[in-house]
């Protein structure tokens, strides 16, 4: 096999869709349920990050691939972000256990620590081969969030509609898509560090801090990659304030199933049924606004009793443990000092 670094944004259309290929083998395998990817923004999901943020991938390819295009064994990829490293490989399922992995594994750790960072996080799925690779290989288990799916043939429309209504006087709600209007930007920011506050969360949405700029730019950084953002927000009249907020992006690579982010409602509105009022809401929105959509997918901390009751209420039914795990690179790389560079 061949290891190779590999650039997102200037990569062949060939290759980006050997990646394609390789990434929807391991999804067949893995997650028979969830739907394929396809080509679309592609290259900008792959290769685009927020400001301040860098990503690093991987290709290992068959050591022959007699002068042309041979699928790929294995991709895999490094996103450096605030002073930690987050890991994903992924390893097509016909060539397991032959150290694929473990090769990309070594080149993630040892671009860490040469870029200065030790602490590397990986997000791994519950039941599948990731979970003893990665505590085979010394990743600590450091938290454990549940994903629930919601298939939207089962919605009960008419009761979501009286959920989306109960919304209690002195509040009022919006509903924004692809972006937010200016005006709100810093109510919005200030909501949204509420959420910061209270970790952990998504490795990959977890930012330093939240204001206006940054939330522009995140909003630019997710319609490059072809994350089309929704947001309902409720507002409290006399204050101005963002009381709430619940966001969802629908992703061009996998129209047919979106991911349901942030749902926040700051702790001074806790109590007054705003977080189901606004994920009401939201589903209604989305039924007009992305007419192919069929599921929606969210996760969310096992102990989060609330959160846990809204989401029954609104039909979404538990599917899969995400599992976050976390390693020293330096620990790593000498666990792999066997690994070829
Ligand atoms: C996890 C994964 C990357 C491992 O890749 P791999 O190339 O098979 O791993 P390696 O061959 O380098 O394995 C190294 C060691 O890890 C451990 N390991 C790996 N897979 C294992 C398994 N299924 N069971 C037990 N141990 C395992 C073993 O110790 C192995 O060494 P050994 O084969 O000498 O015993 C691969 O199984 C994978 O891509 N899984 C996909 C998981 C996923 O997230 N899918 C959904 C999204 S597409």
């Amino acid at each position: 096999m061949r290891l190779r670094e590999w650039d997102p944004g200037l990569a062949p259309e060939a290759e980006l869709r050997l990646w394609l290929d390789a990434y929807n083998e391991a999804l067949t395998a893995d997650l028979p349920h969830d739907p394929l990817w396809g080509m679309t923004s592609l290259r900008g999901y792959l290769s685009v990050t927020m400001p301040g943020q860098r990503r690093f991938s991987w290709i290992v390819e068959e050591d022959d691939t007699g002068g042309g295009t041979a699928p790929l064994l294995g991709v895999g990829t490094l996103l450096l972000l605030e002073g930690m490293g987050v890991i994903e490989i992924v390893v097509v399922p016909k060539a397991r256990r032959q150290g694929v992995g473990r090769t990309l594994l070594a080149a993630a750790a040892r671009r860490a620590l040469r870029e200065g960072i030790r602490q590397l996080g990986v997000e791994v799925i519950g039941g599948t081969t990731a979970v003893d690779f990665y505590e085979q290989h010394g990743f600590r288990w450091a938290y454990v969030e549940m994903r629930s799916l919601l298939d939207l043939r089962t919605v009960d429309w008419d009761h979501l509609r009286d959920m989306a209504d109960g919304v209690v006087t002195g509040y009022y709600v919006e509903y924004h898509q692809g972006g937010l209007p200016e005006s709100i930007l810093n109510a919005y920011a200030e909501a949204k560090e509420q959420r910061r506050l209270t970790p952990p969360g998504d490795l990959e949405l977890r930012p330093s801090s939240y204001s206006a700029d940054r939330l522009r730019s995140s909003i630019a950084t997710l319609r490059a990659r072809g994350l089309h953002p929704h947001i309902v927000l409720a507002v409290h009249e006399s204050t101005g304030w963002v009381a709430g907020l619940t966001e969802v992006v629908v992703p061009a690579q996998h129209p047919t199933r979106a991911d349901q982010y942030d749902t926040i409602v700051r702790p001074e509105f806790n109590g007054l049924g705003l977080g189901r009022a606004l994920k009401a809401r939201m589903l209604l929105e989305l039924r007009d606004a992305e007419p192919q959509l069929r599921e929606v997918q969210t996760w969310h901390a096992t102990e989060n009793e609330q959160l846990q009751q809204v989401n029954d209420e609104l039909g979404f039914r538990a599917d899969h443990e995400w599992r976050e795990y976390d390693a020293d690179a330096d620990e790593l790389t000498k666990l792999l000092s066997d690994v070829p560079t």
